[in-house]
């Protein structure tokens, strides 16, 4: 199949950055989009041009590294797909896709398609350590999670902190994602000493990282390749206010 590509190009931080046309004749249904990708900077490089940068690592929708915008939607058309799992199968011959860059204030772009999401590791490193005790694993009774609190952990660590929810955000909130990390920890017994502590720590360095705040549009839990639920952000929400305000918690 034959697919015009119109791609970000842009040299460094203080580029302004342009979309520049390409021709791939020799696409293949079956290939990954990061395939495609792959075959375009081959072509690239045997004209002696400049190879298109962009973020990947596992290329099995498990690391969230390959953070583009298709067509104006984070990580392409395909629900709960990542750009590395997305198959050519699901664009048309000779279609002219759009490749971008996740747009965000918190995420400036390093070059072509590749931003500094290094913001949410220190969102991460704010929320400090889990002083649960370590060593060989323990019986799997010896602490007990009730089942719902145990699926819903579950669903929260599914986040991989790809990005697709802040760049999906017209605030550019990073909300979905705070969510999904305190909800993982906050369900389970393990994650409570230091419950109030880590909300308030984590929205602060969201806060100063840039992202903006969440109007509750619904677009984060859409986009997210990991079909992580809009109501973690409510489970944050309901931290912030217990710990802030000594109120007795619900959830
Ligand atoms: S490359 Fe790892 S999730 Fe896509």
């Amino acid at each position: 199949m034959k697919v015009n590509l119109r791609v970000w190009r842009q040299d460094g931080p203080a580029d302004r950055g342009r979309l520049v046309g390409y021709r791939v004749d020799d696409a293949d249904e079956d290939m990954s989009f990061l395939e495609l990708m792959d075959v375009l900077n081959e072509k690239l490089i045997l004209d002696g041009g400049e190879p298109v940068a962009f973020d990947h690592d596992c290329r099995e929708g498990i690391c969230g590294a390959c953070s583009m915008v298709i067509n104006g939607q984070p990580h392409g058309p395909q629900k709960a797909t990542t750009t590395c799992q997305l198959h050519m199968r699901h664009f048309r011959d000779g279609e002219t896709i759009t490749v971008e860059p996740f747009r965000a204030s918190a995420f400036p772009v390093v070059k072509d398609l590749v931003v500094d999401r290094t913001a949410f590791d220190r969102v991460i490193a704010s929320g400090g350590y889990v002083s649960a005790p370590t060593g060989a694993a323990p019986e799997a009774h010896a602490t007990p999670v009730p089942k719902a609190n145990a699926d819903r952990a579950f669903t929260a660590a599914a986040c991989i902190g790809c990005g697709a929810c802040v760049a999906a955000c017209s605030n550019g909130s990073g909300s979905l994602f705070l969510g999904a990390k305190i909800t993982h920890l906050g369900e389970m017994p393990q994650g409570q000493p230091e419950r109030t502590q880590r909300v308030v720590r984590m929205v602060a360095q969201h806060d100063a990282e840039g992202f903006g705040g969440c109007t509750n549009t619904g677009e984060c839990a859409v986009a997210c390749p990991k079909e992580i639920p809009l109501d973690v952000i409510s489970q944050l929400n309901r931290d912030y206010l217990t710990a802030t305000t000594g109120g007795r918690r619900t959830a």
